[in-house]
């Protein structure tokens, strides 16, 4: 068996960020080696208590949570609750978490775990990348550090969710993501760059949530909440005896919600899991290299990122931009290694659960 790969995931702990980081604590090819927080989806000491909290319900406290520059490098703070609840987890409520944040700066994790094990490390970023140019300002070798950088962010050869030409992650800190991407240039991988064009492929919906909750033998699994009145979820706590399970329905059921009032669809883009199950096994994308620009300008398209296509300005790739995605086996893995390991964390739920067909 080939060695884990070993990640450190900068996020914004957010709804999708956190089925992310379920993700990879439920992966065995993941090594997770530390978990850096910035502000986003919630604000910074949110986004470190939501992250925290996260990790504890999946068995991982040993895991260092530090948290980073707690505003964009210029810009200031905006955050998102109609997309992730108030406190980033949509309807879920977590006890909270029993162990302090880690006393470092986001920023010196990075520089410190690239340094010690230089040419091994994936850093996924799932947030704003302010912590990333923070990092490549005290430790410019950083490209040449890491074994590669995988980032969710951009909207490549597809409208903004944002702005009309511009996503989320990147309209937060447009100045962070220049710095980033015209560092990486020189790196001996470009970064993989996962934008709206693949991650809005990664579309979870209540069957799903149904599927992994059986998977993980949940008793009752949430079946009757899901699948109740016109609009399945809408106001219904999920009934899934299983914590994990619970966690995330009642956090999915928000973002649902929300993908219903802007999307048209009662589901919801399950963007950072899929990045990270990227970062984890390129294979699932598929990705054309090219030169990546971010427009820092304030104007109607500030902070989108272009991608010169058809290489009009001559200049080198920078990013190997995902321009497909396997959404299916992504979803199938994610039910699986998710539903498994909340099947793992309960043992007591675990011995009555049937076959489920993934
Ligand atoms: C990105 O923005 C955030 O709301 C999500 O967590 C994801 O990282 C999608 O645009
Ligand atoms: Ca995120």
């Amino acid at each position: 068996m080939t060695a884990p790969t070993a990640v450190l995931i900068d996020c914004d702990t957010g709804i999708d960020d956190s089925l992310a980081l379920f993700y990879a604590v439920a992966s065995a090819d993941a090594e997770i080696v530390a978990v850096t927080c910035c502000t986003g989806n919630v604000e910074a000491d949110q986004v470190a208590a939501n992250t925290l909290a996260i990790l504890e319900l999946a068995g991982r406290t040993d895991i260092e949570v530090a948290v980073g520059r707690k505003v964009p490098l210029v810009r200031p703070v905006e955050v998102t609750p109609e997309t992730h609840g108030p406190q980033g987890l949509g309807y879920a409520t977590l006890p909270p978490p029993h162990r302090p944040l880690s006393e470092r700066h986001a920023a010196d994790v990075i520089v410190a775990h690239a340094r010690s094990r230089p040419g091994e490390l994936t850093l996924v970023t799932l947030g704003p990348m302010t912590n990333l140019a923070v990092a490549l300002e005290r430790e410019p070798e950083l490209p040449n550090l890491l074994r590669r950088l995988v980032f969710m962010g951009g909207a490549f050869r597809v409208p903004g969710n944002t702005t009309p030409t511009t996503e989320w992650n990147i309209h937060c800190d447009p100045e962070a993501a220049k710095i980033v991407v015209d560092a990486f240039a020189s790196a001996p991988v470009l970064p993989l760059g996962l934008g709206l064009d693949v991650t809005e492929k990664a579309k979870v919906l209540p069957d799903h949530v149904v599927r992994l909750a059986r998977r993980a033998g949940s008793r009752p699994d949430d079946s009757i909440a899901l699948s109740a009145g016109e609009h399945p979820l809408v106001a219904t706590r999920s009934v899934a005896g299983n914590p994990i399970v619970r966690c995330i329905a009642d956090s999915l059921r928000f973002y649902m919600e929300f993908h219903a009032r802007y999307d048209g669809f009662y589901g919801a883009f399950i963007h950072d899991p899929l990045a990270l199950a990227a970062a984890l096994d390129p294979s699932l994308v598929t990705t054309q290299a090219v030169h990546v620009d971010v427009d820092t300008a304030h104007g109607p398209a500030d902070g989108q990122t272009i991608a010169d296509w058809r290489h009009l300005t001559g200049k080198a790739a920078n990013v190997e931009v995902a321009v497909d995605a396997d959404a299916e086996e992504f979803l199938r893995r994610f039910i699986e290694r998710v539903g498994g390991l909340a099947e793992r964390r309960s043992p007591g739920l675990a011995d009555t659960h049937p076959d489920v067909a993934l």
